[in-house]
């Protein structure tokens, strides 16, 4: 009997439906010729179907998760949506129901890709973000103590209980007071650096980079250092540096070759593969997968659901069919990935059919059967 593979499809808002169908196409292509099945199971979570049902992720749809093998998902988003709102109640659900503790995001400049990087060629731009993905100011730990409506004596009583709940010992006269505290924990932090050193070690990388801000949130970020400094012994041939977050900003831009693997606390993550997406040529170009190495891990493009360009067909698919290529790998079909990867890069480097963001006009569904006719001519 065949391989199959059980892929939930979560297409989500804005472009999210007509970027995934081309990493649908292209994964389906695939599985032809190396022979396996994809069974696609669709769930019509995001904004429209919150808004008529008031449902984000609920209970029974996460149990039903748990019994596929991947989860592929577009974009969340939406203008009708107070920020925040399906951002935390389906995405951050999901990555923190499935555990998937890594966030992994490749930061790779593809032949035929222009960089706003002057000078910088594609092995200059070569690394893996390997993002903690559960953790930090992720948590959802704070509040608020709001001024408005409340009178002055409650505000006080809300303000004793905080101190005291976090040992502080703030006096203000301020009737609005906001907090929110990052998490770091011990097991949290050694799982992902882990699986950093152990992806340095597979693609045969030399340099393990660890990103903080050891120097003002020290608490945290000290123990962050403290762990980063024990998982290194067991990887005695890797070189490890500490760069402070502010401070790789600047050297991602200017020298981006110095980087292989970079660990990193989420939030510093979440900001800083924004910046590797720019310099491997654009939010279209930019993949992320989810990852729980013992559970059920998700793919996805790091970009948003660009409501602008919805039902529009003209959006970049590449980041999503390279997040299918990372969902492939990561459920087994090495060799399919690979296949994938280099149709991606094969169709770029040709320059022929690419989106307008790449500065072509072929429209979204081009791209994907230029790189469907690519892995069928390559085989
Ligand atoms: C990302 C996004 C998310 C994040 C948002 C949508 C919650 O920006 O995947 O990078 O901050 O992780
Ligand atoms: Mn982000």
């Amino acid at each position: 009997m065949k391989q199959g593979y059980k892929i939930a499809v979560i297409r989500g808002d804005g472009i999210g439906a007509e970027i995934l169908s081309e990493g649908e196409k292209v994964l389906e292509a695939v599985s032809e010729l190396e022979d396996f099945e994809l069974e696609w199971i669709e769930y019509p979570h995001g904004a429209e179907h919150y808004l008529m049902t008031r449902e984000l992720m609920g209970e029974d749809t996460l149990k039903e998760l748990e019994r596929c093998d991947a989860i592929y998902f577009g974009s969340i988003g939406d203008p009708r949506v107070e920020p925040g709102v399906l951002e935390q109640g389906i995405l951050l659900t999901l990555r923190f129901y499935f555990d998937q503790y890594v966030n992994l995001r490749p930061v790779k400049l593809l032949e035929g890709v222009r960089t706003p990087l002057a000078g910088k060629r594609p092995e200059d731009i070569d690394f893996s973000v390997v993002r903690e993905n559960t953790e930090d100011f992720y948590v959802g730990i704070g509040g608020r103590v709001k001024g408005n409506g409340k009178k002055r004596d409650e505000l006080e009583i809300e303000r004793k209980l905080y101190n005291i709940k976090f040992g502080l010992d703030i006096e203000t006269d301020a009737d609005e007071l906001a907090y929110q505290i990052g998490v770091v924990t011990r097991a949290g932090c050694e799982r992902v650096m882990k699986f950093a050193f152990e992806l340095a070690r597979s693609k045969g990388k030399k340099k393990v980079t660890s990103v903080d801000k050891a120097n003002v949130l020290t608490h945290s970020y000290g123990l962050w250092r403290e762990i980063f400094n024990e998982v290194a012994r067991a990887y005695p041939e890797m070189d490890t540096e500490f760069n402070f977050v502010d401070a790789i900003c600047m050297w991602l831009v200017k020298n981006p070759e110095w980087y292989q693997v970079v660990v990193t606390p989420n939030m510093f993550g979440d900001i800083i593969t924004d910046l590797g997406a720019m310099i491997q040529g654009g939010l279209g170009l930019a993949p992320g997968a989810n990852i729980n190495p013992d559970g059920v891990s998700m793919f996805e493009p790091i970009h948003g659901s660009a409501p602008k360009y919805k039902g529009k067909g003209i959006s970049n698919p590449v980041a999503t069919i390279w997040a299918g290529a990372m969902l492939l790998e990561t459920v087994g079909e090495k060799s399919a990935s690979e296949k994938v990867l280099d149709a991606i890069e094969a169709v770029l480097k040709e320059g022929k059919v690419r989106t307008y963001d790449l500065g072509g006009n072929s429209k979204t569904s081009e791209v994907g059967d230029a790189i469907v006719s690519e892995i069928r001519r390559q085989d």
